[in-house]
């Protein structure tokens, strides 16, 4: 048994509380160098308290001032600000592994820190692979980082594929992902409907407990569109050989096809301590704290296809991952500032894809050469959805 020392960036978050819920569970399996945050100083002070991290960041310097503040009397964790400290923690050589739980782009320096020291990360800010794609798998297989994939369904699907064939489906005999989708709050909304939803209707997951972010992506199915664009990137193939199924009760997390029929699925709880357990034990298991799957309380399994029209997100995924180079970043960026339009009351819930879609249609596509490229796309993007947003509410 190795013990496994961790930093989790977003240790406050969703992700970020439910490896801590592992952890706790395993203090001779686990321990913890940095925990790091934005800016909910008081809730990073209690879990520093618990954990006694080494380090703690809050990205945000007046949070970190008051993280001083609650903290003062405990010299022994050093605090850092700011993105610098972010990277400073993710790249520590006291922490084998990384748990990459920021959400959205600012995730991505953090994440490729990681990275780069060739650490075992724990991908769950998916939002760092779709916006860059190639240049981050380049940098895993350069540095050797061992990445393993948190989202729910690509942890399962990694769980269903040959360890040593993750990055070759072909050669493993794969001839399908069937990635699933709970389909979100609105899957029976009509397109009406969906003019009027507020957000903490869409915030109201039917299956899961998540951030605000990633909660409003699953009801836009913009989650969904992220998903297949991370796993083609995670398990090298296209959307082509991705199928989504709408199966409303998140219990299949999502299944490989092989070329003789048979059908592997991983099944459990809608629990993410379930995949934060797989990738922290890799490739042993612990317990996770997760009930127990009760199939029998849980009767059926029903299936659907996703609705592209009343749904486009998934479309624009789909072709953002063809359109190549910048495109995925731009449906990144324009995607983020959409929902946090939303999420403050400045933006109507069906106008999350028309957002998208229009800032995709009016910023070039360029090839994605260099990180420095994503970042000048990502925050042309952002200016460019704003201004999009200006018009519709003129
Ligand atoms: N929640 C899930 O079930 C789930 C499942 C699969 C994948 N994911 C992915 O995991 C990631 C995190 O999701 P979540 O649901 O845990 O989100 P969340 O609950 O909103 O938590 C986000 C975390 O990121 C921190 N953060 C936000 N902006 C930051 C910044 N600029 N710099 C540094 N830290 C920042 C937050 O700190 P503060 O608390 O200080 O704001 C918080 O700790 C997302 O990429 C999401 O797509 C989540």
């Amino acid at each position: 048994m190795v013990k496994r020392c961790i930093t989790i960036l977003g240790a406050t978050g969703s992700i970020g509380l439910s490896t801590l819920d592992v952890i706790r569970r395993h203090p001779d399996r686990f321990s913890v160098h940095a925990l790091a945050a934005n800016t909910r100083a008081d809730e990073l002070a209690l879990l520093c308290r618990e954990f006694q991290p080494r380090v703690a960041v809050m990205a945000d310097p007046e949070s970190a001032g008051r993280l001083a503040e609650l903290l003062a009397d405990c010299p022994d964790i050093r605090i850092l600000s700011g993105e610098q400290g972010l990277c400073t923690v993710a790249a520590a050589p006291e922490a084998d592994t990384v748990m990459a739980a920021i959400v959205g782009a600012a995730g991505l320096r953090p994440t490729l820190a990681a990275v780069g020291q060739g650490k075992r990360v724990l991908l769950a800010n998916k939002e760092a692979l779709v916006m860059s794609g190639r240049l981050f798998m380049d940098a895993v297989a350069e540095s050797g980082a061992e990445l393993l994939p948190i989202d729910s369904e690509h942890n399962a699907i990694f769980q269903c594929m040959p360890a040593d064939k993750i990055r070759n489906p072909v050669a493993a005999g794969i001839t399908r992902i069937l990635l699933t989708a709970s389909g979100g709050p609105f899957r029976e909304h009509t397109a009406e409907c969906l003019r009027t939803v507020t957000p903490a209707e869409a915030c109201a997951h039917p299956n899961w407990s998540m951030g605000q972010k990633i909660s409003v992506d699953s009801a836009t199915l913009m989650n969904k569109g992220l998903e297949l664009i991370e796993a083609c990137w995670l398990f090298n193939t296209t959307p082509a050989s991705i199928e989504v199924h709408v199966h409303p009760e998140s219990i299949i997390h999502s299944m490989v096809e092989y070329a003789d029929g048979s059908v592997l699925a991983q099944l459990g709880s809608p629990d993410m301590r379930t995949p934060i357990a797989n990738g922290l034990a890799w490739p042993e298991r612990v317990s996770a704290g997760v009930a127990p799957l009760d199939l029998f309380a849980i009767g059926r399994f029903h299936f659907e296809r996703p609705d592209l029209i009343r749904f486009p997100c998934l479309r624009l995924a789909a072709e953002a991952f063809d359109a190549g180079g910048t495109a995925p970043a731009v449906l990144n960026a324009a995607n983020e500032v959409a929902v946090a339009a939303f999420l403050n009351g400045d933006l109507c819930f069906a106008d999350i894809p028309v957002i998208i879609e229009r800032t995709l249609a009016i910023t070039s596509v360029e090839p994605a050469d260099s990180f420095e490229i994503i970042f000048a796309k990502d925050a042309e993007a952002r200016e460019r959805a704003r201004e999009q947003i200006g018009l519709l509410s003129v």
